[in-house]
């Protein structure tokens, strides 16, 4: 595929150390072909493991999620680890807070689960960008990901030898949970077969975690896919479904391996976009195609056991551009806030036929929820008023990549040269959405799914403003090449193009106080506090007659909300970000658009109960 495969090979024989030595395993975990099973400690084993991303649940409540998944009945839990939050520019890692994996290793450990782990270093999981950090388009556009591209090969093996190092100590033959480890991700349905990237993926796993590892792979259970996600040596596994025949679904993988048989993406909930109605997947059909799957001895993982949340900017979007909201619930068994729902304990009952459930004291519960009611929000500033972080002046708009600038908001300024009465501004290279004003009046949104043009009015030298949101990058598909974010392309007025921008980085936290005047249309930042009461607890913030925006607690940023568009209405507060009882907790909301507060004051409402399936407009 290219040219300079024999470039990344010399490089990889240099860089990579060589596990010639024989390993000494303190315990065994090896696949049993000709058996069609695996062997734990020598013993004929299967699993049933269920998906949590760690980064998608507060670290404080990971041992809670993981407590539950055990008293379910599941053997083992899986999870993905994204590349971009660990390493979120070249060379500089990150592992604390929801980043310290190895806490939530040793948490399954402790709890007793087996650990499927999934380090990409490609990810999908409706993450921004499929886990990629965005610093691999910087300059470069035409980097192939997912490739033996060494612009992609080079950091990828720096980053996984970075993370297997560190992991190596947490392998089921080094005393640790981690029992599998996956290669790339449902490769076979990228559309690029390049087998030499594979090669190097698994070199670069069996050269640090040892030859006795694990190693699997992931695709749909169709044998085009099974061509090119899997590779010699590598245990084949797929993923589907409820509804299929357990037999018929596992044909193409039995007719490429003999083997136990997987199913490492079992779903039993589904993925929402904002504007798509709440996915749903019926707990009888789940329960059906279980059953069968665990009477045909298969191995199998839930997917999502519990989807959390993807909490601040961390979203992902699926092509052409169809974005997943804040909420990850995916009609799971554990709900986003760590409820056993009626599908949790289905399954709970189902496995009780299957295996001796272990007992637990205290058996665990949901958690405490509050009702809060009305928390008033005042005005404190139009976020273009106050001090900006400026990354670049330039004459042509520059990408966010290329600004070093991730995540969330970047405001393009410019001067207006003369005085224009409804001229087209055309915001063509608008990725994703675009709040407009000039001298700090609101004129309306530019966004890529809608309209990408809009008539401004303003006179000589008064200042364009396009705060531009980034909603989330494409994680799956060959479109997930073309994620640059900000303005990508010139802006032109009336067809001229507009020169001489000043570009910064905006951060609801950093605004202070300006104008307490109450009523606001364009991106405005609100402020408000309540009180914690005696005994804390989970809840979920309501924002009728709000638009769109982003909300913050204590500093913690807990994601998007967009009531207007759907299907997700609240957003979750996990109780592990609030003060303790009797102290003032801080919110702050950048709303982008207005919030109609000639009504009753401009109010939210934080409440006891979720709501993730309102009505949607698209
Ligand atoms: C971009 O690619 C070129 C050509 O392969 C390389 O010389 C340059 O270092 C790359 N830049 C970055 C930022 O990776
Ligand atoms: C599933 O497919 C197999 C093979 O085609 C068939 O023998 C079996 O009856 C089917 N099972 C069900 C439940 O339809
Ligand atoms: C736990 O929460 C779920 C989801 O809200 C609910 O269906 C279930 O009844 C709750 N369980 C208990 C014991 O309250
Ligand atoms: C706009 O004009 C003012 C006044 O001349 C100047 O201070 C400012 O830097 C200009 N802004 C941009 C983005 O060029
Ligand atoms: C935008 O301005 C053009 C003239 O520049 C006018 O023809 C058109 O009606 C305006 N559109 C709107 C929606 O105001
Ligand atoms: C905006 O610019 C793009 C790219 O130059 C062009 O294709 C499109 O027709 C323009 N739209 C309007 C309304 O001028
Ligand atoms: C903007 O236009 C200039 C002049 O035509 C061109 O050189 C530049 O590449 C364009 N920039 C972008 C981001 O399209
Ligand atoms: C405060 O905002 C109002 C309207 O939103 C505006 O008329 C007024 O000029 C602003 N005052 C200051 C000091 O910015
Ligand atoms: C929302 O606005 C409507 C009218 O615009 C008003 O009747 C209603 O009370 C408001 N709701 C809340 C919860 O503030």
């Amino acid at each position: 595929m290219f040219s300079n495969t024999l470039l990344t090979f010399a490089f990889l024989l240099t860089v990579l150390p060589v596990a010639f030595f024989e390993e000494t395993c303190k315990r065994t975990f090896k696949v049993d072909y000709d058996k069609r099973t695996f062997l734990k400690d020598s013993k004929p084993f299967r699993y049933v493991s269920g998906s949590l991303h760690y980064t998608r649940v507060p670290p404080e409540l990971w041992k809670d999620r993981l407590t539950k998944m055990k008293y379910a009945g599941l053997d083992a839990i899986q999870t993905y680890v994204p590349w971009n939050l660990h390493e979120p520019s070249p060379g500089l890692y990150h592992f604390e807070g929801n980043a310290d994996l190895e806490l939530f290793l040793q948490t399954a450990a402790d709890v007793g689960l087996l650990v499927l782990l999934r380090p990409g270093p490609y990810i999908c999981a409706e993450w921004d960008f499929g886990g990629f950090p965005s610093w691999l388009i910087q300059q470069n556009a035409s980097t192939v990901l997912r490739t033996s591209d060494p612009r992609f090969m080079k950091p990828a093996v720096r980053w996984l030898s970075f993370l297997y190092e560190k992991l190596k100590k947490y392998t089921y033959c080094n005393g640790g949970p981690i029992i599998m480890v996956q290669i790339e991700n449902e490769y076979g349905s990228y559309g690029v077969c390049d087998k030499v990237y594979m090669k190097n993926l698994v070199k670069i796993a069996k050269s640090v975690l040892g030859e006795s590892i694990v190693l699997y792979t992931t695709d749909g259970n169709v044998a085009q896919d099974l061509k090119c996600g899997t590779y010699p040596g590598v245990f084949a596994t797929v993923d589907f479904g409820t509804g299929q025949n357990v037999s018929q679904a596992f044909q193409p993988l039995d007719q490429m391996q003999k083997g136990p048989r997987v199913n490492s993406e079992f779903y039993v909930g589904w993925l929402d976009y904002w504007g798509s109605p709440h996915a749903k997947v019926s707990t009888a059909a789940i329960i059906k195609s279980l059953k069968n799957l665990l009477d045909y001895g298969a191995s199998v993982n839930m997917y999502m056991f519990e989807g959390g949340t993807s909490f601040a900017y961390w979203n992902g979007a699926d092509p052409p551009f169809k974005v997943c909201p804040t909420s990850y619930d995916y009609d799971a068994p554990l709900s986003e806030a760590g409820d056993m729902t009626s599908k949790f304990e289905a399954i709970r009952k189902l496995l009780g036929k299957y295996k001796q459930l272990s007992p637990m004291n205290p058996v665990p519960k949901n958690s405490t929820k509050l009702n809060i009611g009305p928390v008033k929000m005042t005005k404190i500033a139009s976020i273009t008023d106050t001090k900006h972080i400026v990354l670049a002046k330039s004459v042509y708009p520059i990408s966010q990549e290329d600004l070093s600038q991730s995540m969330g908001f970047t405001l393009y300024r410019t001067n207006l040269s003369e005085r224009f009465y409804q001229a087209i501004l055309n915001v063509s290279g608008i990725r994703d959405r675009g709040y407009i004003s000039v001298n700090g009046l609101y004129q309306g949104t530019v966004d890529r799914n809608e309209n990408t043009f809009l008539n401004i009015s303003g006179g000589k030298d008064q200042v364009l403003d396009i705060l531009v949101e980034n909603q989330g990058r494409i994680n799956f598909g060959s479109q997930i090449t073309q994620n640059r974010k900000g303005l990508i392309s010139n802006v032109t007025l009336n067809n001229r193009i507009l020169k001489n921008w000043e570009i910064s980085r905006v951060d609801p936290l950093l605004v202070n106080a300006v104008n307490k005047s109450q009523c606001a249309k364009g991106p405005t930042v609100f402020e408000g506090v309540f009180k914690s009461p005696r005994e804390l607890g989970d809840m979920f913030a309501y924002f009728p007659n709000w638009t769109k925006g982003q909300l913050f607690v204590n500093g913690y940023n807990l994601g998007r909300y967009w009531p207007k568009k759907g299907p997700q209405i609240s957003l979750y507060i996990p109780s592990a970000i609030l003060l303790s009882p009797g102290y003032h907790n801080t919110i702050r909301i950048l709303e982008l658009e207005e919030v109609d507060c000639i009504q009753k004051g401009h109010n939210i409402y934080l409440k006891n109960v979720p709501d993730i399936d309102g009505p949607t407009s698209l």
